[in-house]
């Protein structure tokens, strides 16, 4: 029977939400923040006296900036780079006030100076290129400064000539990619781990990360509303609807990304979500009826939300996506019933959450999740054992300069109950101030889990580290139900006794379902029927 449905119910259990795949939110460049007395690592000859100059001098460690505007919030990505000893970084985004006009191709760069001043200044400052061979300047051109490029644009240059009579440098230059030109740098996209966490090591920490500590939202807010769905199976007159009109979950997390090279190496790579608002309901239903023995589970894929990418083009891809999942398992199961219960869930408020891609651990603060279940409701007789989980799982990819990263984050509540059927003249249910004769009584469970698991993006299949995050179980009294003809008043079990089985026939003989020796009768018969027709 099992494996029956387990075939009958591969078919078609996708239920799709309303998605909208939205192209990644593109990242503009941005102006860098104003730093009073930043110190330039200058290399070439000094002119202080030339400040508006010094943006031209060949720098050993430079910065760029992006920013991304999202629900009118601005998110912030932040690049720290570091050059080898023969190399140098210069910005043309920060001299372009200097210059008359840009032209790029793939192999060569031809930057013409506005003023003799100037050029003449670039001249002394770039002369170094050509002494020796190896040495290299990484010329960066801005958004559009080459006409034709829409990001921001990298180009090695290996050899200058200088046009005095057009004011012209004519760069021999390289068009590269970030990852194949800088091999020591920090990257940093909106909320990053904070300072603690950080490795040293750090480019200094003045004001800047803190004024532009701007955040990724991601939103959580998303409504389940799964419809009843019907899994059953006529043949088998095993029937199972499941529904959940009450399902979803709530808030958003703020998402970081960061990451740091040193000559080719990753030393630090880190995910970092917050909490903001955070929780998730389920108040599942689930109508059964049939006699089996084995236990079926199912679980599947309620939706898959693309919560939309970010894009910095040429150094980061940043794509979370949102996977809600739903699974029970039910039996043995006798009876027919409907059993409904609830939990919810929450997150305290900044709670935060450090994923090391690296050395793959988890530093979390605040993520024991707060826990409220409600009762099982049942409206029958029934004996059964059922369980249902939910899933909302964060899944998170960066693929970085060349390095790629997976993360994913699973908050999984799980409601569970065993239900028995009892019957008793006295009474089954000591709280059952009507003294039904029969009786269900539930042993409920319910807890959450919160998992995470790395993944190294070439090698998904083997995760680096599976973490848990908190596990936790919610005790439930257990409850029970009571049914059926209500126990003869205190006056009356010698009148009982005297004539026979139940005084009161006609209410028994009204119930809604079978007593339990005729369940357990139906049940065994049912049982040896299938074991007689599958094997
Ligand atoms: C200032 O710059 C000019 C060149 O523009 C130079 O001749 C002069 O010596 C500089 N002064 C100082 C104090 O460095
Ligand atoms: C320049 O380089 C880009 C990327 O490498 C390439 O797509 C493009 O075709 C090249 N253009 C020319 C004119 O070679
Ligand atoms: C028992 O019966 C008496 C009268 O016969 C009635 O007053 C009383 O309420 C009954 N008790 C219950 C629990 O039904
Ligand atoms: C049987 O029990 C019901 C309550 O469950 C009561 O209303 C009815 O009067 C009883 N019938 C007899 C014959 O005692």
């Amino acid at each position: 029977m099992a494996n029956f449905l387990r075939f009958w119910l591969s078919f078609g259990l996708l239920i799709t939400l309303s998605l909208q795949q939205s192209a990644p939110l593109v990242f503009r460049d941005a102006e860098p923040p104003k730093i009073a007395g930043k110190q330039l690592l200058v290399r070439g000859a000094r002119y202080h006296n030339e400040s508006h100059h010094s943006h031209l001098e060949p720098q050993r460690k430079d910065s760029f900036y992006w920013t991304a505007s999202q629900n009118g919030q601005p998110a912030f990505a932040e690049f720290v780079v570091e050059t080898d000893d023969d190399t140098s970084v210069v910005s043309m985004e920060r001299f372009k006030y200097l210059l008359k006009s840009v032209h790029c191709t793939n192999t060569s760069l031809a930057v013409d100076f506005k003023n003799q001043k100037s050029f003449e200044y670039t001249k002394r400052a770039w002369k170094w290129v050509n002494e020796i061979e190896r040495n290299t300047l990484i010329v960066v051109a801005g958004t559009g400064q080459c006409g034709w490029n829409t990001h921001r644009l990298p180009f090695a240059v290996s050899k200058i000539e200088f046009d005095d009579h057009t004011k012209t440098a004519k760069l021999q230059a390289r068009r590269s990619e970030w990852k194949d030109v800088f091999y020591s740098f920090e990257l940093s996209v909106g909320r990053v781990a904070k300072e603690e966490v950080h490795d040293t090591c750090v480019a200094p920490q003045h004001m800047k990360r803190k004024e532009h500590e701007k955040t990724l939202t991601m939103s959580f807010d998303h409504l389940w509303d799964l419809p009843q769905k019907d899994f059953s199976t006529p043949e088998d007159a095993f029937s199972l609807t499941l529904s959940c009109d009450q399902c979803g979950t709530k808030g958003s997390f703020e998402l970081g990304f960061y990451l740091r090279n040193e000559k080719h190496v990753p030393k630090a790579a880190t995910f970092t979500l917050t909490a903001h608002g955070v929780s998730a309901r389920i108040g599942p239903k689930l109508t059964l009826s049939g006699d089996f023995t084995e236990e079926y589970s199912q679980q599947f894929d309620l939706a898959k939300i693309p919560i939309y990418g970010y894009s910095i083009p040429g150094v980061l891809d940043l794509g979370p996506e949102i996977v809600f999942s739903l699974g029970f398992s039910v039996g043995p199961v006798s009876g027919s019933a409907s059993i409904s219960s609830g939990i919810d869930i929450s997150l305290l408020d900044s709670a935060e959450l450090k994923i090391d891609l690296l050395s793959p651990h988890v530093v979390h603060s605040g993520w024991t999740p707060q826990v409220r279940t409600e009762p099982v409701k049942v409206d029958a007789q029934i004996e059964a054992g059922v369980n249902i989980h939910a899933k909302a799982a964060i899944q998170l990819a960066a693929e970085a300069l060349g390095h790629g990263f997976e993360a994913g984050v699973n908050l999984k509540p799980v409601l569970g109950a065993t239900l028995s059927l009892s019957e008793s003249t006295a009474g089954v249910c000591a709280n059952d101030e009507k003294h039904h004769v029969f009786g269900v009584s539930v042993a409920p469970s319910a807890g959450v889990s919160l998992n995470a698991e790395i993944t190294r993006a070439s090698d998904k299949g083997n995760p680096l580290a599976k973490l848990t995050i908190a596990d936790l179980k919610e005790a439930i009294p257990d409850a029970c139900v009571g049914f059926g003809p209500v126990v003869a008043n205190s006056s009356l079990p010698a009148k009982r006794d005297s004539s026979g089985m139940a005084s009161n026939q006609s209410d028994a003989d009204s119930l809604p379902t079978a007593s339990s020796s005729q369940v357990h009768q139906r049940y065994h018969r049912r049982h040896h029927h299938h074991h007689g027709r599958r094997h």
